[in-house]
């Protein structure tokens, strides 16, 4: 029974990257217009709540993630009464609407930087340490006028802020405010584990020997001092009705510490869990981490799984190669595991990360333009976009047209798992397939490997196989698969 307190869990999460997803006026990025004349399309395959990467104005040093001005919507995209416009829409057919949030650093164009009375907002030293950025190279820059060094954990264009510093803290629970009280339903919060940075500046162990050696990231993230920033922004989220909710960004390897951020249900709801995203499409692999993550989390809470983003090779490609058949027990996997599933822009379709050349690189930072390119909705590009399409063989248009397409057939999984319960178990398989309960009755098999295999114990009749055609089989015990085949079975 779906619980709208706790929305959330019963969701399907869908990652819109807004400057490539759809072009309401046609100057070649997305906007939110653009994405208001796609809600017929996203309610059409069924998804819950959209989250938007960063929508305020940004010199796009990183795409937006530089952000100089909290309060605003970049003008590329529109206005805030746009963004009321798509909340409110979007609304009206129950997709709730969440932001990025990006509290860890500003953009050094954002008027705080050049403020002398904030000074204290960043993180300043006279000497670097050995901290190393992100994107490569020191993380610290002198600045020019100040004479003293800025942090920066990502670029020299994104000065990270002091969060040991009270008017931080009080400046984003502000901003916390200000969107909620707009109906925005929750943030994505950027690098969530990294904002608050040793108080000494301590310098970071080195591990490994020689060439081998790398950097521990001990002293410039993941510090404890992060869980109390969170346990006050969920007292502010839960002063909403229906509760905010706080999705974070969190590259902890460690489920055990990536747990805390969870708390006792009274940090993050959903911490992701990257181990999962960047672990093998090996069954062997995924359940372990699945498992781990049941250990390691408190009983009463909820995993978030993802498969793509922005910042990575989006999963059609790095798990699957591109073959269909892989991609299908991808997204099977993925909407059927116990937890929230958020699909990135076009993961629905299959979407392939694009090969972008050297000359066209638009992301300086990282290059990651390959998994940024516009939402193919249409089987010919219909104008110039900021970057390049890819293989347009995958297409809204087309596939929506064909009832057999890898578009209904995650439409049909979305429809599935409402019937789900919240339970989870494992059933015991073969080597290479993966295969669980939810609830009573209901399982989600997939064969992750090149052999024929048999799941015992299932009874009820095939809702949707991977393979189209044996939708409806009735399976009494034993449910066969073969290679890279999976099913979702429901009772008779
Ligand atoms: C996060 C974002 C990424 C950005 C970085 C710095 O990891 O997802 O796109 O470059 O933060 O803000």
């Amino acid at each position: 029974m779906s619980d709208e307190r706790v929305w959330w869990r019963d969701a399907v999460l869908y990652q819109i990257y807004v400057r490539s997803f759809a072009d309401a006026n046609g100057d070649g990025h997305g906007d939110l217009p653009g994405i208001r004349s796609k809600l017929d399309y996203l309610e059409w395959l069924g998804v819950d709540a959209i989250w938007l990467t960063p929508i305020n104005p940004s010199p796009n040093a990183d795409w937006g993630y530089d952000v100089s001005d909290f309060y605003g919507v970049h003008p590329d995209y529109g206005t805030l009464d746009d963004l009321d416009a798509l909340v409110a829409d979007a609304g009206v057919r129950e997709i709730k609407v969440l932001i990025d949030l990006v509290p860890n650093h500003t953009s050094s164009a954002h008027p705080w930087f050049s403020d002398p009375a904030k000074r204290d907002w960043y993180v300043w030293a006279d000497k670097p340490n050995n901290w190393r950025s992100a994107f490569g190279g020191p993380a610290w820059t002198k600045h020019p006028d100040v004479g003293r060094y800025y942090l920066h954990n990502f670029l020299p264009e994104q000065p990270d802020l002091n969060w040991w510093s009270d008017g931080v803290r009080k400046e984003f629970e502000e901003t916390l405010r200000f969107w909620f009280d707009r109906g925005i339903a929750g943030f994505r919060i950027d690098v969530a584990h990294a904002l608050i940075k040793d108080e000494q500046l301590r310098d970071n162990p080195i591990v490994g020997k020689a060439k081998e050696s790398r950097e521990e990231r001990v002293y410039n993230m993941n510090r404890p001092e992060v869980h109390e920033i969170y346990r006050r922004w969920r007292r502010i989220a839960r002063d909403y009705d229906p509760e905010r909710v706080l999705l974070g960004e969190t590259w902890v390897p460690n489920l055990a510490e990536l747990a805390k951020y969870y708390g006792g249900d009274d940090e993050l709801h959903l911490p992701m869990i990257f181990p999962f995203t960047l672990a093998q499409l090996d069954a062997a692999e995924l359940s372990e981490i699945v498992e781990g993550t049941v250990q390691a989390f408190p009983a009463e809470a909820w995993p978030v799984w993802c498969g793509s983003n922005h910042d990575i090779v989006r999963f059609p490609t790095r798990w699957c190669g591109g073959d269909e058949a892989k991609i299908r027990c991808a997204l099977m996997l993925l909407l059927g595991l116990r937890g929230t599933p958020i699909l990135y822009y076009g993961d629905e379709l299959g979407m392939e990360q694009v090969e972008i050349p050297a000359s066209e690189q638009l992301d300086t930072a990282h290059s990651r333009d390959g998994a940024r390119t516009p939402m193919p909705w249409t089987p010919t590009a219909d104008h110039e976009w900021w970057i390049r399409h890819g293989d347009l063989t995958r297409n809204v248009e087309d596939m929506r047209g064909d009832e057999t397409s890898t578009l209904w057939f995650t439409r049909e999984l979305l429809a599935a798992r409402r019937e789900f319960a919240q339970t989870m178990t494992t059933l015991d398989t073969p080597e290479g397939v993966w295969a669980w309960r939810r609830g009573e009755s209901a399982v989600v098999a997939v064969n992750l490997g090149e052999q024929s295999a048999a799941v015992r114990g299932v009874q009820g009749r095939i809702r949707l196989g991977t393979r189209g055609a044996r939708g409806g089989e009735s399976i009494d015990g034993t449910l066969q698969l073969g290679p890279w085949e999976g099913a979702v079975v429901l009772p008779q």
